[in-house]
Formats: structure tokens, sequence, C-alpha cells
């Protein structure tokens, strides 16, 4: 085992950098939860299983049952079922109702700037860094990039309906039930890995990543989920999240990862929450082959996608700004040129001027919530998705499968004008920009002149 960090030491990570403190986590303490995983789920999944046999249903694609609609007609049966029924319907002393309301808000409230941030740091950064997550990912085939763009939207899709109203994440609402069937699906794919591991134990480096989709990965997550925006994304954007939002939005995930089975004592304050995050920061990111397969193909996935045609040099300048030289280095991400850099400033000028505005009008900042809302709800689950996912195992882990960099089977983008909307847009508002600074600067300077007149013969003498 690694040598535990010193209180009172300084840790970077990138850019970023912080006073390692007895709240971070350590290693000694982590290294243990790698091999800690979600028992109660995956006893619930083993008797669903077993259940579903009695009913005809089997492993065929056409014929695989909906395990929360067992789950909801069958739990009383069942002693494991029962338990975990009750689990998940258990409302924890510590979750106050308003507050998660209020953490819902803050989704939406820098939509932009979260979006952003969750694509280019938490996925193109974090998650590709993150060893043992990445291996598990590949192993599902759900990294191909013919299949990545629906998994995206899955997640949003699962994002959107845990943040859409209160009643949507309260036991029986939308939010809930995708919850619970995340679960569920983690568990079939540890079952899985694990199931080929006992056949072939070179599958999976169970002793190095620990059991697929173990206690430690679901805090490294749920921390992405929530922290990550908080300190690694908005504020290198020019949005600085108030510490109540902050509580709010940790406090948000802290029940979401309880239900999927994540230890929240690890999100108890925003302090403890922070630790966490950078604690995660220290001692999981590692870049492997893995990590550069599953960037590259994110990044190939993403560029040039209609309606927005966004270029693979945007997606490089903004992960850039968000995850640091190095890490994209190791990545081996591509180093775009400055107008790619410009546009990614023009997105971080409008999100923070933006975020200023709605601090000082709460209807302005009332009517970006709503239009937040209804906007991504038609856009990835009516449009994107066609109709809600129901999440059910599709890319399900098999010998062989394993994914590799791919490219994303479309021509390309022929540049014009309007050919790459997003970017011309950004880079319009950074020329505003430019031009709104410099005018600003002039001004300033002739009016000083008029307040502090000084001697032209003065500075002839110099
Ligand atoms: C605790 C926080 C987590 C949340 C909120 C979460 C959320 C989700 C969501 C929304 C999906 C469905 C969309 C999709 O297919 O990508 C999903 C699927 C999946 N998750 Fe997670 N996840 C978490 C942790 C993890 C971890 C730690 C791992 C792996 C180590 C993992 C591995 C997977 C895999 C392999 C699938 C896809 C299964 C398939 O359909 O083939 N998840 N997760």
């Amino acid at each position: 085992m690694a040598a535990e960090e010193a209180i009172g030491s300084i840790q970077s990570s990138g850019s970023y950098s912080f006073k390692w403190t007895k709240l971070h986590l350590l290693r000694s303490k982590t290294d243990p939860l790698r091999y800690e995983y979600d028992t109660v789920a995956a006893k619930a999944l083993h008797q669903l299983q077993a259940i579903a046999k009695t009913k005809g249903y089997s492993d065929d694609p056409r014929k695989r049952p909906d395990l929360y609609q067992l789950l909801v007609e069958t739990h009383e049966s069942h002693e494991d079922l029962e338990t975990f029924w009750k689990q998940l319907h258990k409302v924890p002393d510590w979750v106050d109702w308003d507050q998660l309301e209020r953490g819902q808000r803050f989704f939406y409230r820098y939509a932009a700037a979260n979006l952003m941030g969750f694509a280019l740091q938490g996925f193109v950064g974090e998650n590709s860094a993150a060893s043992g997550v990445v291996e598990v990912l590949v192993r599902t085939g759900g990294f191909s990039t013919r299949v990545l763009l629906h998994r995206l939207l899955e997640t949003f899709q699962w994002l959107l309906q845990v943040t859409e109203c209160l009643s949507a994440i309260q036991p029986g609402g939308a939010g809930h039930i995708s919850t619970v069937r995340i679960r569920l699906l983690h568990s079939s794919v540890r079952q899985r890995i694990l199931k080929m591991v006992e056949s072939r134990p070179g599958y999976f480096d169970v002793e190095t990543h620990g059991v697929p989709v173990n206690a430690l990965d679901n805090i490294h997550s749920i921390a992405t989920f929530c922290c990550n925006h908080m300190w690694l994304q908005l504020p290198r954007m020019g949005v600085y999240p108030t510490m109540q939002e902050k509580k709010d939005y940790i406090a948000l995930f802290r029940y979401l990862g309880y239900l999927l089975a994540t230890p929240d004592e690890y999100f108890i304050t925003v302090d403890q929450a922070k630790a966490t995050m950078e604690s995660m920061l220290v001692h999981e990111l590692k870049v492997t082959q893995t990590s550069r397969i599953v960037c590259f193909n994110f990044i190939k996935c993403l560029t040039d996608l209609p309606p927005f045609n966004v270029s693979k040099e945007f997606i490089e300048a903004g992960s850039r700004v968000l995850n640091g030289d190095e890490l994209c280095d190791q990545l081996e991400m591509g180093r775009p040129g400055w107008v790619s850099y410009a546009c990614f400033k023009g997105h971080c000028w409008l999100v923070s001027t933006l975020a200023m505005a709605q601090r000082i009008s709460p209807i302005l900042d009332q009517w970006i919530i709503e239009h937040w809302k209804t906007l991504l709800h038609s856009a990835v689950i009516q449009s994107g998705l066609k109709g809600a996912s129901k999440f059910d195992f599709k890319y399900i882990p098999r010998e062989g499968i394993k994914v590799n960099k791919e490219d994303n089977g479309r021509k390309g983008v022929n540049y014009g004008l309007l050919s790459r909307p997003v970017e011309m847009f950004y880079l319009g508002i950074f020329l505003l920009g430019l031009i709104l600074v410099t005018s600003a600067c002039a001004l300033v300077a002739a009016s000083l002149r008029l307040v502090i007149p000084y001697p032209g013969p003065f500075i002839f003498r110099i």
C-alpha cells in the first residue's frame, strides 16, 4: 500500500491544490471498500431471477423480465426482497425534503455550466482516469461510440428525473423508481462479471480493481456527480456556488447515494464531501490505456454531433481548461488553437454573467430554471431517447467484448459560418466581451485624465 499523505501537506491534482486535513480519507480506510458491495441488492436480484425463471423469462433480450416490476409484484413473497424494498422506502431521518428541493433547482439554475462541466470534467477527465470504473465500463461495451450516445442520454435522463421535482425522488416517484432500476442494473453488471471471473480469472482483475461496482467506486461516482461542480467545474467557468447551494446539492446526492447503496457518511457535511472528493483525486485517478480508449471514444461520440456540430477542438479546449494540460496530455488529447479557447472563454463569460444576473434578479433566476427544465426534458427524454428508458441490461459482458478506440461513422462538417452554431455564438460573445472590456478601459483612462490631469512635458522628460 502506498504511504499515507501527511496532515498539513499540500496536495494537487492538475491545477487544483488543497491542504490535506483530518477529514481526508486514509488509504487504509478506503482500500478495503473496494471489496465491499451492495449485498442487499445482490440477494434481491438473485431472488428476482429465480422468480423470473418460474414465470418463463430468460436471458434472451426479448424474454428478459422487467426486474423493477417483478420487485413491486413479489416483494412480500421473500425475506430478501422485503429487506431490499423496506430499505428503499425508508426515508433516513437526516433527509430534509425542502433542502433536497432546493438542491434540485441548483442543477437547472446553472444548467449550461453544469452540463458542460459534467461532460468535459466529469466524463472526459474524472471518469476516464478512474481506472477501476473504466475497466467495468469497457466490459459492458457501452463505451463503444455506437452506443455511447444512447448511454449518455440515459445518464442525463436519470439526472433530469431526480431533479425534476420533490415527488419524483420520494418513494414511488419517477426518479426514485429509476434509481432503484439503476441499483438493480449495477447488481446485474457485478453478478455477470463475477460469474465470468469464476470460469476465467483473467477476465477482470478483482484483486487490483476490487469487486465490480464496489462501495469505493460508488463513493467516487457520487462525489463526481455532486462535488466536482462546486470546486472543479463551475469556479473554472467563473461561477461560484454559494455555501447554501453546496449544502443543498450535496444533501440531494447524499440521499440518492443512499438509494444506490453508497455509504452516506462521506457526504454528511460540505467540508466532509469536499475532503472525500479531494481524497478521490489523489488516490483514485490513474491514467491507463483503457482510460485513453474511453476518453477517445467519448470525444469521438460528441464530435460533429447534429444539430450543434461541436468540433473536436472545442471539446479539447474545454477539457484542457477544466482538467488541466497534464491530465489531458496523459489522455493523449490534441492541442487546439486559440480560436477554440476563445470560444470556450465566450461560454465562460456567458455563464458567469448570467449567474451574476440571476443572483440579482430572482425573477430571471426562476425563469431560467423553468426554461432549462422544459428544454432539457423535451430534448433528452422526448426527442433524444424517444421516451423514458427503463435502464434494462443491454450491453451484457461477454467473453471477448472489450471496447477499443473507434470512429463515430460521421462524415464530418464542412466549415461555414453557421455549420458550428454553438461555437460561433460563443466566439461572438468572446469578441463582444473584448470590445466591451477595451472600451471600458479606454473610458476609465479618459475619465482619469480628466480627474487627475498630468503634465505632458513631464512624461517627455523621463
Ligand atoms: C453511485 C453513483 C452512480 C450513478 C448515479 C450511476 C448512474 C448510472 C446510470 C444513470 C446508468 C444508466 C445509463 C447508462 O447505461 O450509462 C448507469 C449504468 C451503468 N453503470 Fe452506473 N452509476 C453510478 C455508479 C457506477 C459505478 C461506480 C460503476 C462501475 C464501477 C457503474 C457502472 C455502470 C455500468 C457498467 C452501467 C451500464 C450497464 C449496461 O446497461 O450495460 N456505475 N449508471
